[in-house]
This record gives structure tokens, C-alpha cells and sequence, in this order.
């Protein structure tokens, strides 16, 4: 039955970034180490998730980060006899460029664009585009001013002829009450929507404004509306949450729009928050982008059909694209691309000193954040001018950048490593850094990482073997330092060096959490770094030095001994794990018996370690099931869709996908293989224990047990994940991930096995219930996983089944989904993550409570910075790229301090604690997307 659909696995399931052909200079300048410069052309475009199939996690780069974009070929210009296709000439008011006056989404169009000619529709689209986020309406500026009356009736007054007057004050606090807000930066960007928006106006029409006045007696009109007869709270509270959604982008217009000369640290602040999420700068290093914060303008146009300027014109600014879109248009060519939220465009006439190599035409009202030519300039001329290059034998093999120093009294510069070979680096910092107080600082945005970037991301550019070998080259060498001659001087710089080094192995030690001890390599340099320090210790005062060996050594000790006594796993590939074995991390040499198929659906076991690689996976399973020739190990999936295992390739076990299971098969046997009927999942729904059980309850336990999971993986497994899972295991990493295909393939199971329409809108309430526990819990893996799971198509097409979800569901699902809403690289579901961690440390006087994040959406960004920059620059490592990947290590770091201290909600059901979290830890799914749409079509025959 599926030998029809049988095709070769395609890379791509992940479609959260596709390749675009049509982008051109989204890239970042960048000038290394031959004093050259060039674009990196990093080509990929946002584009919402593709809803007809779930969201499947795949373990290979997707397609598209294959691709390498090319540069835009300059375009052709026209010679004198050749015939020219002008696009429409239109000149931009740029009068308003240094107000930086503020066109709001919805304000008419009143006469801020010159239009000289018209606009040739050719050039835009046949349907006007829909803005994301449509201005309020009548009724609702109408329904605000009703709880504003409500609330606070004598705010509201007469003025000018004017009827419903408030003071910005009064507003203020009317907005900060309603929206529970949790700052005054949160309230003053909703009163900056609403101004924006049209909804309030200022009573004094002569004052040239665009931002929210706060001083206390300025007042606003509400415009158009009268109050209504009676509230509807829903209504209310959905627009609110509209409200307080679109205030950070109000907010960050408002700061932009100050005269770059008068921002705040504050403001700069939060225009850098900002930038760093900007997909243009995603490749700039963090010097750029505070400088670009301190320049950077907003340029608002309110008229789709807008020409910003016109191909052949002088470039005088570089763009990116904050809100709209536009199309890239040259002669005789037409529209060569359309470029989006997060795209910028207008660079190659800024670095190549010539004329624009294309027009470009708005095709929504568009703010763009702009960049004129003396400050692009002057940004690019000074990053040279703050970096050093360190040279041997004529090549250069450090690249350092000046960093803003640690303090404010530290007068000193500082430069941290923007490139350099692996030991250099390790050299440098060595030499200059102190050490010893490097642990007890908490991490603050903008410092000096460089030690904590290296000793995350190692691994990507020093085998262990060479670290530990500079080490104790560093350890035993005279020092460089100093003058030879002056014997007492040698010797205390012998002393601070051997110092550093036992401090930087303490902190890699912290920094690894034990991981490092699992390398017979470390452990055998921790006892020779040991022995050295023992020897050395009194003629170089290393007693304190000794101390600190001594723990690490123990440390290790008690690690290895563990490892021995422990090292049995007993996960089968057949779905069921026992739940007291999944609580502890996997480690290497942690060994399971595995079942392996054969063509004819027998099985052998085999016992593997998490570290064996697929070869010897498949050596050992070819001979069990007596097969010879030339054998392949394959993963089988339930849509009968298989993969091949890499021979590099190590944690074979867990990278199985929810109902895949292991085949050994000779290769030419592959087209006949079928995926075995257990993999097709339940038939039936789990009925009994979750209708009984509470959305509570579920939430609480799925929450402990994804900590669990969360808690367990380390930050090298993502390394090795996104290095190609051949420098080490990443079973812990894979269990969480296959545990996100796994809640979302429930939740559509659950609902398309349910026959009973009644039960099944039941079931619906019950998960959006789980999904806002979840949130609650800051579990926001279970959050997405059960949203995408209830937006699968074989589930949102049940039609009748969500007509009937009371509509104070369908509202918190709504809302839900645009957390979800990949739109603006993920931004949604960034800032929920970004709230949730300021809010765990505003509630608990303790320690903070843990986040448990997307993990897909943190997989996303590395992946994305992996591919997406080079790990060598002219066979130096690129220390930018390893600061972008630290970072997002850092994140799952910080998502993870604290203890997960919920508490089991009181149920009065007869379900055990027991079964419940047996059930949530092994549920029980259909993954077949296929099969899923035929389970949807029989609860529902119409095809709406
Ligand atoms: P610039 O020449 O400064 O101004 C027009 C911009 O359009 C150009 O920089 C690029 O940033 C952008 N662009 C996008 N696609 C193309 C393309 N195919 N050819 C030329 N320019 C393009």
C-alpha cells in the first residue's frame, strides 16, 4: 500500500527560511585580513510556515542552506540606440528626512509623496497588499473610549469644541491600568499605536509632532467616535492584547525618530536590542550595530506605488526594511524581486560609489530604518580603524576589534579576537585576560565574552588533543612577556602564567559542566597538568593553584566512577522507554540494546553505545541478522519514506523520528521496504484517561518531564548537531527534539481518532487549555508543540468542530497562533521567550524559575549562523561567527538556571499520578501526515 509513496527523503521539511533567488545585497561588508573588503551575500527570506504539512523536525541541513546565493550581477545599463523601458519616474518627498516624521499605517495620504506621473500598476500588485497589522477601527477607538469613560469617567472632557479630551497623563495611566503594563516604556508605546494610528489626536493641531507627548497636561481628542452603549470585555481584552503586541514597535519608532545626537543610553539601548534581531544585520558584529544604533533614522512612506528612488539616481542611503515590502525594479527588466520585512537594499551604490542599479517602488506603506551615505561610511571606516591585525611570517594571525572597556574606570583598551588561528587566540587570551574573577560575574549583554565564546564553541575549531597540548606548552614555556635579563621578573610572569592556565581549566570545567571529563584525552592532561602543578607549586607560590587542581580532579574522579557503575540504558527502538532511565542525560559510552529489521520485518537486537558510529552499527546488525553484501542502515518512517545513516554519523538510536524504526537491509532491497503496521500508531483515541484527566494535570506533567529532557542536553550536542552529528553524540538533544514532533503529532491524533464531534471540541478546549498551562509554566516547547499540533491542516480543516468551540476559545487560539506566527523571524514567539525570562526573575524572590524555549526555533538560528558564515576566514577562525553561535548557546543556558518548582495541581479524579505521567512520557501517535488527512476526512466529508 505505500510502496507508492516511496521517494527519497527531501532535506527541506523544515521550512522556516527558504532560499530567494531575488535577493541581492542582504549581506554584510566585511573587511578582513588582506585590507580587502567584499559583501557576504547571506541570501534567505522569511516566509510563513507552510501549514499544510506539520512542523517536522529533520536532523540534515535543510536544502535551501545549501544553496549559495549569488551576488546581483550589476545590471545592465542601456546603451544609447538601445530602446530603454523607463519605470516611471516619481520623486519622493525627501523634505521630511530630517523631522523623521512619522506617516502613520492608516493616516491618509497627505501629500507627503509628490507623485509626478503616475505609477505604472504593471509595477505593483494586482491586489493591494493586506498590512499585518490593519490600523484600529471606528468601533474600536470607539470601544476604547467607552472603558476609558467607564473607568475613569471625569478624565474624559470638552475642550475646543472638541467632546472627548484627555490629558496625556490620564491616558497614560487609564492605558497602564487596563493593560496591567508592566512599565512605562510598555504604556507609552500603546498611547505611540494609538496616536499612529489616528485613534487620539492632538488637541493642538499646530504642534509638529509624531511621537506621544507625555508631558502631563497635553492633551488628545479622541477623533470620530462616541462612546458606546455597553462593553464587550472579549473585545476589549483582544484588542488590548493587540495593543500591547504592537507597542514595542511603536516604541522602537518613537526612539528612532529622536535626532540621532540626542538618544538616551537608554534609547540606544533598546534601538540595539532591537537592531539585533534585524535579518540584515543578523552578520554585522556588535560594535556595528551599536554604532549603526547611535545613526540609524526611520523613514516612513504612507502610499504603496511610492518610487524611493529611481535606478540610476546618486546613492545616498542605505536601507532595511522595518515594516511593508517593495519591489526591486530595473529597465527593461520589470520587477526583478521583491524584498520584505528584515531585507535592506541600497548598499551596492554606497560601496561601489555608483548609481543606483535599480528603482525601487513601495508596494505597502513601508518605515524603513535608513542609513545615510556619510554615516555608512564613517561606521565602515572606523571598524578599520579599531582593528589591529597581528602578522607572522607576512600573515596575519589575529585580528582584533576594539571593545568599549569592562568598566568605566577601566581606562585601558580592550580588543577582543575577530579572527585567529585556534592556539594564537588561546595565547592571547592567556596573555591578557585575568582569569580569576571571570566566574563570578553574571553575564552582561555587551562584555567581554571572549574566554566563555571559546570554551563553548571549541569544538568547532580546536581538537581537544591541541587544546590541552597548547595548554601545557603555555604551562611550561618561558614566558614572552618579558624582558629575559631581569630573572625575578621571568619568574613571577612563570608563576602568573601557570596560574592562568589552571584558572582557564577551572573555567572550562565550569563552562563544560563534567562533559569534558567523558575525553580519555582530558583526563589524561588533567593528571600531567596535576603532577606539574604539584612540582611547581613551591618554587612558583602555586598553592591555591594546587587547590583548584585538586578539586577538578576529583571532580573528575567521582565523574569516571559514576560512568562505570551506570553506563546501561535500556531505551528499545520500539517506542517504549522506561520512564526512570529517561531521567538521567545519556552519556557516550552509555549502552541500550537496540532492535534492527531485517527486509522481511524480523528483528534482531543489538547492543550499541551512544557514541558507535552508524558503520559499526551496521556491521554489527548485518552480522546478527547473518546479511552480506552491500548493506545499508536506514531509518524507516511511517509514510514509508526512509533515510540512510551516514557512516559518521553517531546517537543512531535516538535520531529515529517518533514511529521510525532501524532497518538493515542489503541497498538494492530498498525500494521494496515497507514500514511495519506497528508504526502506523493507535486506531483508536486514548478516550478514558484524557477525558478524565485536567488540562492541568497534563500541563504539569508533560512540563516536568520536557524539563527533564531540556535539563539533560548539553550545549556541545548542538554543535555537534549542526557539525553533522560526526564530533559527537547528540542523543539528548535528539530526545528532546523528537519529543516536539511528538506532543504536536499527538494533539492532531488525539483529535482526528476522536469519532464523536461533541467530544472532539471537548478535546479542542482541553488542549487550548494545556497549551495557556504550559505558557503559564513557561513551558513554551509544550506551548508551540500543542498550538502547531492544533493547526495541522487535517485538524484546522475540521470546520464543524471549531464552529462550535465557544468563542473565548477560538480568541486565546487566535492569539496563540500569532505567537506561533513565524512572520519577522520568529519575533512573536522571540519576545514571549524574552518576557517570560525577565518575568521569572520579577516574581520569585528565590532562585528563577527555568524556561523551557522553542528548541526548533533556537536550532533555526544556529543552523543559520552556521551555514550562513564561514568557520575559517583565509584559515583563521572567525571569532564572529563563534561570539553568534556562543550566544546562542548562551540563551539555553540561561533558559535553564533555576529549578522547576511547580506544583502537581490537586485532582479529585480517579487517575493516578502514576498513569498520568506514564501516559504523557509514552504517547502514543500517529505521525503519518497521510494518514492523519484520512482520519480528518472521515470525521468531516466536506471539503470546505
Ligand atoms: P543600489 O544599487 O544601491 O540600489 C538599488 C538596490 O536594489 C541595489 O542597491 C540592491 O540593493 C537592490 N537589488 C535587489 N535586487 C537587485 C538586482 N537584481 N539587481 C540590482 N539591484 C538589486
Amino acid at each position: 500500500m505505500f510502496s507508492s509513496m516511496k521517494k527519497k527523503l527531501s532535506l527541506s521539511m523544515l521550512p522556516l527560511f527558504r532560499s530567494a533567488s531575488q535577493e541581492a545585497d542582504a549581506g554584510v561588508y566585511y573587511d578582513y585580513a588582506d585590507g580587502s573588503s567584499g559583501i557576504q551575500v547571506i541570501s534567505v527570506v522569511s516566509t510563513p510556515l507552510d501549514r499544510t504539512a506539520p512542523w517536522h523536525w529533520d536532523y540534515s541541513g535543510p536544502d535551501w542552506l545549501q544553496q549559495q546565493p549569488t551576488e546581483p550581477s550589476a545590471p545592465k545599463r542601456p546603451s544609447d540606440t538601445e530602446e530603454i523601458l523607463a519605470p516611471p519616474r516619481i520623486t519622493v518627498d525627501h523634505l521630511d528626512r530630517n523631522n523623521q516624521d512619522a506617516i502613520g499605517d492608516n493616516q491618509d495620504n497627505a501629500g507627503n509623496e509628490n507623485h509626478e506621473d503616475g505609477v505604472d500598476t504593471g509595477l505593483l500588485d494586482e491586489e493591494p497588499v493586506k498590512p499585518r497589522w490593519p490600523p484600529l477601527t471606528e468601533a474600536q477607538s470607539a470601544l476604547l473610549l467607552t472603558s476609558l469613560m467607564d473607568s475613569y469617567p471625569d478624565y474624559v472632557s470638552q475642550k475646543l469644541g472638541r467632546k472627548h479630551c484627555v490629558t496625556a497623563e490620564h491616558l497614560m495611566h487609564y492605558i497602564a491600568e487596563v493593560t496591567q503594563s508592566q512599565s512605562t516604556k510598555e504604556t507609552l508605546g500603546i498611547c505611540q499605536v494609538l496616536l499612529e494610528d489616528g485613534v487620539i489626536k492632538p488637541l493642538d493641531r499646530k504642534t509638529e509632532f509624531a511621537d506621544f507627548q507625555t508631558e502631563a497636561n497635553f492633551v488628545y481628542f479622541f477623533d470620530k467616535v462616541s462612546p458606546l452603549d455597553e462593553i464587550d470585555e472579549d473585545e476589549l481584552q483582544s484588542l488590548l492584547d493587540d495593543l500591547i503586541r504592537r507597542g514595542n514597535d511603536a516604541l522602537f519608532r518613537m526612539m528612532l525618530r529622536r535626532q540621532p545626537g540626542s538618544r538616551s543610553e537608554q534609547e540606544l539601548g533598546f534601538i540595539f536590542n532591537e537592531l539585533v534581531h534585524i535579518k540584515a544585520l543578523a552578520q554585522t558584529s556588535t560594535s556595528i550595530k551599536r554604532e549603526l544604533a547611535k545613526v540609524v533614522l526611520l523613514e516612513s512612506h504612507s502610499s504603496a506605488g511610492t518610487v524611493l528612488f529611481n535606478q540610476g539616481d546618486e546613492g545616498t542611503s542605505w536601507y532595511i526594511i522595518l515594516k511593508g515590502s517593495v519591489n526591486v525594479v530595473i529597465y527593461g527588466k520589470g520587477v526583478v524581486c521583491t524584498l520584505h520585512e528584515g531585507d535592506d537594499f541600497g548598499k551596492l551604490a554606497l560601496i561601489n560609489d555608483a548609481p543606483r542599479a535599480a528603482s525601487i517602488i513601495l508596494r505597502e506603506p513601508c518605515h524603513f530604518l535608513r542609513v545615510d551615505k556619510e554615516d555608512f561610511n564613517r561606521i565602515l571606516r572606523d571598524v578599520e580603524a579599531n582593528t589591529v591585525r597581528l602578522k607572522e611570517h607576512g600573515k596575519d594571525v589575529l585580528i582584533l576589534e576594539k571593545i568599549p572597556s569592562k568598566s568605566k574606570k577601566e581606562k585601558s583598551v580592550r580588543y577582543s579576537v575577530m579572527a585567529g588561528t585556534a592556539e594564537q587566540t588561546l595565547e592571547y587570551m592567556l596573555d591578557t585576560r585575568t582569569f580569576e574573577n571571570e566566574t563570578e560575574e553574571e553575564h552582561v549583554p555587551g562584555r567581554d565574552d571572549l574566554l566563555e565564546d571559546y570554551l563553548l564553541t571549541h569544538t568547532m575549531f580546536i581538537s581537544v588533543e591541541d587544546l590541552c597540548a597548547c595548554l601545557l606548552r603555555y604551562y611550561n614555556s618561558r614566558p614572552r612577556q618579558t624582558n629575559s635579563s631581569d630573572a625575578s621578573a621571568v619568574k613571577n610572569r612563570m608563576s602568573l602564567n601557570k596560574r592562568q592556565v589552571i584558572q582557564f581549566v577551572n573555567f572550562w570545567n565550569q563552562v563544560d559542566r563534567e562533559v569534558m571529563f567523558q575525553s580519555v584525552t582530558v583526563r589524561d592532561f588533567l593528571k600531567t597538568l596535576c603532577e606539574a602543578v604539584d612540582k611547581d607549586s613551591h618554587q612558583y607560590n602555586l598553592d591555591k593553584a594546587w587547590n583548584v587542581m585538586e578539586d577538578i580532579l576529583d571532580n573528575c574522579t567521582k565523574y569516571v566512577e559514576g560512568l562505570n557503575q551506570n553506563s546501561k540504558l535500556n531505551i528499545s527502538s520500539d517506542g517504549t522507554k522506561s520512564s526512570e532511565d529517561n531521567l538521567r542525560p545519556i552519556r557516550p559510552s552509555d549502552e541500550s540494546v537496540i532492535k534492527v529489521y531485517n527486509a522481511d520485518a524480523t528483528y534482531s537486537t543489538v547492543r550499541v553505545s551512544a557514541d558507535m558510529r552508524a558503520s559499526v552499527v551496521l556491521k554489527a546488525a548485518a552480522k546478527k541478522l547473518q546479511i552480506e553484501g552491500n548493506v545499508v542502515l536506514v531509518e524507516m518512517k511511517s509514510n514509508g519514506e526512509y533515510s540512510l545513516f551516514k557512516d559518521e554519523e553517531m546517537s543512531v538510536e535516538t535520531k529515529l523520528s517518533v514511529n521510525g524504526r532501524l532497518f538493515c537491509v542489503p541497498k538494492e532491497s530498498l525500494a521494496q521496504l515497507n514500514p511495519l503496521p506497528e508504526q502506523q500508531g493507535p486506531n483508536e483515541p486514548t478516550g478514558k484517561l484524557l477525558e478524565t484527566v485536567t488540562s492541568k494535570e497534563l500541563a504539569y506533567h508533560c512540563t516536568l518531564y520536557d524539563w527533564q529532557l531540556f535539563r539533560n542536553i548539553h550545549e556541545t550536542e548542538l554543535i555537534n548537531h549542526i557539525l553533522g552529528r560526526s564530533t559527537g553524540i547528540t542523543s539528548n538533544l535528539d530526545r528532546l527534539l523528537v519529543r516536539f514532533n511528538q506532543i504536536q503529532f499527538w494533539v492532531s491524533s488525539e483529535m482526528c481518532l476522536t469519532s464523536s464531534q461533541s467530544k472532539r471540541v471537548h478535546l479542542l478546549k482541553k488542549f487550548i487549555k494545556a497549551a495557556a498551562h504550559c505558557k503559564e509554566y513557561f513551558n513554551l516547547f509544550a506551548f508551540s508543540a500543542i498550538v502547531m499540533g492544533l493547526t495541522n491542516t487535517a485538524v484546522s480543516r475540521l470546520k464543524g468542530t471549531w464552529e462550535k468551540l465557544p468563542s473565548k476559545f477560538a480568541k486565546i487560539f487566535k492569539d496563540f497562533e500569532e505567537i506561533i506566527d513565524p512572520s519577522r523571524n520568529h519575533r512573536a514567539s522571540r519576545m514571549l521567550l524574552s518576557n517570560c525570562l525577565d518575568e521569572r526573575r520579577k516574581n520569585t524572590t528565590t532562585d528563577p524559575a527555568p524556561v523551557i524555549p522553542f528548541m526548533p526555533l533556537i536550532m533555526k538560528d544556529l543552523t543559520f549562523t552556521h551555514e550562513g558564515n564561514k568557520t575559517l576566514l583565509d584559515d583563521l577562525v572567525n571569532f564572529e561567527k563563534m561570539h553568534m553561535i556562543a550566544e546562542c548557546l548562551r540563551q539555553i543556558r540561561n533558559c535553564m538556571t533555576g529549578e522547576m518548582e511547580i506544583v502537581l495541581p490537586s485532582s479529585e479524579k480517579p487517575v493516578t499520578e502514576f498513569n498520568v505521567q506514564n501516559y504523557i512520557r509514552n504517547l502514543k501517535v500517529i505521525d503519518n501526515q497521510r494518514r492523519l488527512m484520512q482520519l480528518s476526512y472521515k470525521r468531516e466529508q466536506k471539503k470546505y
